[in-house]
């Protein structure tokens, strides 16, 4: 059964009714918009009623009839299939069941002093009108020093940096200014949410690769199979969320000769480079003659514990940083001036800020994989990023969002069930993502309720 409007490969995950009427049950007494659930996704409508039923012909039809008085809700076709994310969801259903929340990747706790006085003294001093489109010269300066200290390449801060409103406008500039319509991109799957929707916006042809566990390594016989001529660019993520993988030296090199013999771009997203816990982080830009076909995608949410300030910035040549900056000048013109210079103090920070974040971050990560191996999950190795994945299977619920909907309800843990992830759920139903960007009490906490409330059915 396909629910999807449009049809285009969007695969459904079979739900039970029991999920579905309660999760909807859920979803309909929570914060508006209200939520509808179609297929294995929630969607949101004008007015959800509780004798919507779903169909899996034409769900926008039957929005109309489930609420004849409120206008049907609207989407361009670019958009359609794309439901309310996921981590919207699962945080209002934490709200709802007063559940510990390790599913959005945001810290519940604060980013360091030094940097949210930097940004009070910014405002003070003045500092509060439009900054310049491709960001303020101090900022710009220090992103490009950063990049020199972490990839021994020197940039040109005025020509080859530009700053983003976080790295999701970062990514939406870089595809939408560098992707035709038509144009063959190849993704990793599971991938970052936003990445298939800006491809779908810039009316992309996505080549999708699985990364399967337990290490989630790159098929690369298969990758080669799917890059052509047609190829502009492979997408990659390292550190990569949800899996925690990181890319090898030799997956990169691997990847950067598929690109050099193709003319193939590569746009790396490395917002987690400063939480690689198991091995170095390798910049795609680093390799031997790759800097002049990447664009280098990163922020300052997860690093400082500011996921909230969305500062981002996209490194590239200046020949790919034109691009950018014409989809940036148009999507937001420029980024929040205060915040910049805010920005700049926290990159010119010393290296003990790192060390100290990543030894916080081992702390936290310890509590939660051994919590959850003494569950009784699966988990999977995780070497970078806030986030592990582990296999829920062992607990005998049908697909993830069964699991995580039980985990919130009966529970009161939040997770993210991965298939959101996949351009074919069915291949994420056995894997749920958990965040360990929470204060240490939080983490146990929720270890404490699994061993006492998750049993196998
Ligand atoms: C892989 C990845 N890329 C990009 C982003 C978005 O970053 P920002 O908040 O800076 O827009 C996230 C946030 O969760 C992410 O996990």
């Amino acid at each position: 059964m396909i629910l999807s409007a449009s049809g285009a490969h969007h695969y459904e995950m079979p739900l039970s009714l029991r999920s579905f009427t309660s999760l909807k049950r859920a979803l309909l007494s929570s914060s508006s918009p209200s939520l509808l659930l179609r297929g294995s996704s929630l969607v949101p409508t004008m007015a959800a009623s509780s004798t919507t039923t779903v169909s899996s012909t034409d769900a926008g039809a039957q929005l109309n009839q489930s609420a004849p008085s409120s206008p049907p809700v609207q989407v361009a076709k670019r958009l359609e299939k794309f439901k309310t994310t996921i981590f919207t969801q699962m945080s209002s259903l934490a709200i709802k069941h007063n559940a510990i929340n390790l599913g959005q990747g945001f810290p519940n706790f604060d980013g360091p002093d030094f940097v949210k006085d930097a940004a009070i003294e910014a405002i003070k001093a003045g500092k509060n009108q439009y900054a310049r489109g491709y960001g303020v010269p101090d900022l710009n300066s220090a992103i490009a020093s950063r990049f020199q200290k972490d990839t021994s390449l020197v940039v040109d801060p005025e020509k080859e940096v530009t700053v983003t409103s976080g790295c999701t406008e970062a990514i939406a500039a870089t595809i939408l200014g560098l992707v035709n319509p038509g144009d063959e991109v190849v993704l990793f799957a599971p991938f970052y949410d936003s990445y298939e929707a800006v491809l779908s916006m810039a009316g992309a042809n996505i080549k999708c690769i699985t990364l399967r566990p337990p290490d989630f390594a790159v098929p690369l016989e298969e990758l080669k199979s799917v890059v052509s001529a047609n190829t502009k660019a492979i997408m990659i993520n390292t550190p990569h969320n949800p899996t925690g993988k990181m890319f090898t030296w030799e997956e990169l090199e691997f990847i950067a000769k598929l690109c050099k013999e193709n003319d193939v771009l590569v746009f790396t997203d490395e917002v987690y480079d400063k939480l690689s816990f198991e091995m170095e982080h390798i910049s795609m830009a680093s390799l031997p003659g790759m800097f002049n076909r990447t664009v280098t995608l990163n922020s300052l949410g997860k690093t400082f514990s500011l996921t909230g300030w969305k500062i981002g910035w996209a490194v590239a040549p200046p020949q790919l940083t034109w691009g950018v900056r014409q989809a940036h000048s148009f999507l937001t013109f420029a980024t929040s001036t205060p915040m910049q210079f805010a920005a700049a103090t926290a990159l010119q920070t010393s290296d003990s800020y790192y060390e100290e974040l990543k030894r916080d971050y081992l702390a936290k990560k310890a509590i939660l994989v051994e919590g959850l191996e003494a569950v009784g999950f699966v988990v999977y190795p995780s070497s970078g990023t806030y986030f592990v994945v582990v296999d829920h299977t062992p607990f005998g619920f049908e697909n993830d969002v069964a699991f995580c909907e039980h985990l919130i309800e009966e529970v009161g843990v939040v997770a993210i069930p991965t298939s959101v992830f996949y351009l074919n759920p069915e291949e994420g139903k056995n894997l749920v993502r958990f965040t360990f960007c929470k204060d240490e009490a939080t983490l146990r906490g929720a270890v404490e309720r699994m061993k006492q409330k998750l049993r196998k059915r």
